[in-house]
């Protein structure tokens, strides 16, 4: 479908200094250059300011790995919507799997990110994915249904428009098990299902679904199939020369 643009996204987690995160950020630019995909990446909170004055307007856009649920106020630690919008992010991971499991959010949590997200004008982008028990107990669907539902109610269509939704199960992430293609795919395919059916398909033809989880330079092509719109990278967008191979591979 045209109207979805490919989406290559990068998620540093906790990873590079400022100095690190600037040249990173930079070479990227310059390696990705003349690419048809979206590129965007997601760098610590520490070192967001300075890539984005390093590469604002340019061919990568960058955005905030998590957010605050309210906009100011005594939340020791937290850092908000209102102050990512400020630093010109367009983009924020909302309930990524170690978020969710390390940190313990859950459902409700994360339905209130996402309004703040919205609130602020920042582009989420949702990741839902089921464990590796759950996965064996038949409970994969179930699970990313009551993820999508919790995390789209209240939201408008206008709203959901905005949205991506980034499939990471979670035994496929930093474990260099990645899920088949079919596998992906299959679940990328309910999860449009389910969109359809929470937004209706006018609304849902515009939301990017897209794969993560061990995804490589070596193995970035295969995703590259229908129902899937494009891959969020972790441990793979730490080096430039394997980012920009998985860019110019999907
Ligand atoms: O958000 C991206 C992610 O969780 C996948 O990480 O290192 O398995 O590519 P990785």
């Amino acid at each position: 479908d045209e109207v979805r643009r490919p989406f290559v996204a990068g998620n540093w987690k906790m990873y590079k200094t400022v100095g690190e995160a600037v040249e990173l950020a930079q070479n990227l630019v310059t390696e990705t250059n003349g690419t048809v995909n979206e590129v965007v990446i997601f760098p610590p909170f520490t070192a967001l300011e300075s890539v984005a004055e390093a590469i604002d307007g340019k061919s990568v856009g960058y955005g905030a790995q998590d957010l605050c649920w309210e906009d100011e106020g005594a939340f020791t630690g937290a850092v908000s919507g209102a102050q990512i919008a400020d630093i010109g992010c367009e983009y924020v991971l909302v309930g990524h799997s170690e978020r969710r499991e390390i940190f313990k959010e859950d459902n409700e949590i994360i339905a209130k990110k996402m309004k703040a997200a919205y609130r602020n004008q920042l582009k989420p982008v949702l990741c839902v994915g089921e464990t590796e028990a759950e996965r064996k107990q038949g409970a994969t669907n179930a699970k990313i249904e009551g993820q999508l539902k919790s995390a789209l109610a209240g939201i408008s269509a206008e709203q959901a428009k905005l949205l991506t939704v980034a499939y990471e199960p979670i035994w496929a992430i930093g474990t260099g098990n990645t899920a088949t293609a079919q596998d992906a795919q299959e679940v990328c395919l309910f999860i449009r299902k389910q969109l359809n059916e929470i937004v209706g398909e006018d609304v849902a033809r515009h939301i990017r679904i897209l794969y993560g989880g061990s995804v490589k330079d070596t193995n970035a092509a295969q995703f590259c199939i229908n129902g899937i719109d494009g891959v969020l990278v972790g441990g793979a967008s730490l080096k430039v020369e394997s980012f920009a191979k998985i860019v110019r591979s999907f």
